[in-house]
């Protein structure tokens, strides 16, 4: 059974409302979304290239990777068009006071 491991990423203030910042969770590059009011965290890398989905532009609960627009649901992590064909990770999010946690599965 793993556990999971909450790895402070970020002050809340930090993530902008409706918008995507690429933070480092214990070495994992992961993307961190706030949609109205809302946590969200995924793998930045997309699943189709090398692609920073940070750079990529969000709308409501879509992020579109700035490569390819391919565009994932960031509350789930699916692939919602072409050119992708896999989903991305997503990751459990808590805020802790004015800090940010993104849990990360202690395998
Ligand atoms: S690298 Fe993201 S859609 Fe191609």
């Amino acid at each position: 059974m793993s556990n999971i491991i909450w790895i402070d990423v970020a002050a809340h203030d930090d993530v902008p409302e409706d918008d995507v910042i690429g933070v480092d969770a214990g070495g994992r590059d992961v993307a961190l979304y706030s949609v109205q009011g809302e946590l969200y965290a995924t793998d930045n890398l997309c699943t189709h290239g090398h692609a920073r989905l940070c750079d990529g532009f969000l709308e409501d609960f879509e992020i579109e990777c700035p490569l390819h627009q391919g565009r994932f649901d960031v509350r789930n992590g699916k692939a919602m068009c072409a050119p992708l064909a896999e989903d991305v990770r997503t990751y459990p999010v808590k805020r802790e006071g004015d800090r940010v946690l993104v849990g990360l599965a202690d395998a």
